[in-house]
């Protein structure tokens, strides 16, 4: 019986010790000053997670007709080119300000880390408490699988710069 009132009474003070540190202010919300490591650990692994179970039973439909690539492209440039850049073009200035950093959607390292589904999911439901937006407020389901689409021909169409004009490659600075 002892237990159990240690454990309440360490519940109780624990609790009470958040309460004062919210209740204080001591804990500073300003997206520039960054997180734990520990803190991006388990809310990166909570998303992953999150996304990864959600987005489970989405059927991925064919991707490489190229009117959907165009398509894609153009809802990219309005929508999602200023905060994680295009081809041959920065992200805008303010997306550095952004808490997390929105990645750059071209690198190899984010092409591998998410399956077609979840890009899908994640362009439909955004993510909270950060600028990721969730599109499907203004884009059709549809409109949704293009981008998914484009945003698989990002690698290639970077390394050629065939989009952002001759010369301006990621090579040269792009993002
Ligand atoms: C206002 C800025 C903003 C706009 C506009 C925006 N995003 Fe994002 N996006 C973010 C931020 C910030 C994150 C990072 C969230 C995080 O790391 O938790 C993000 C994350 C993502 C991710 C997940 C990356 C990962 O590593 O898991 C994808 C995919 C994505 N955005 C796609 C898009 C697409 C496609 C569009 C256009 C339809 C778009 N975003 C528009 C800010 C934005």
């Amino acid at each position: 019986m002892k237990w159990v009132l240690a454990v309440v009474g360490l519940g109780t003070a624990v609790i009470a010790g958040l309460a004062v540190v919210l209740w204080t202010g001591a804990y500073n919300v300003a997206a520039s000053d960054p997180h734990w490591d520990v803190t991006v650990t388990v809310l990166d692994m909570a998303r992953r997670r999150s996304v990864a179970v959600r987005s489970a039973v989405v059927r991925v439909p064919p991707l490489n007709d190229p009117a959907w690539i165009e398509e894609g492209q153009q809802t990219y440039e309005e929508m999602c080119r200023a905060c994680h850049g295009g081809v041959g073009t920065a992200r805008s200035s303010f997306a550095m300000g952004l808490y997390p950093a929105p990645p750059v959607l071209s690198a190899p390292s984010f092409q591998a880390s998410l399956t077609d589904g979840e890009l899908y999911w994640i362009v439909r439901n955004g993510f909270k408490m950060t600028g990721m937006p969730a599109f499907e407020v203004v884009l059709s389901d549809e409109e949704v699988w293009q981008l998914v689409a484009f945003v698989r021909t990002l690698p290639g169409l970077t390394r050629g710069g065939s989009l952002g004009g001759p010369g301006r490659t990621r090579a040269e600075g792009s993002p």
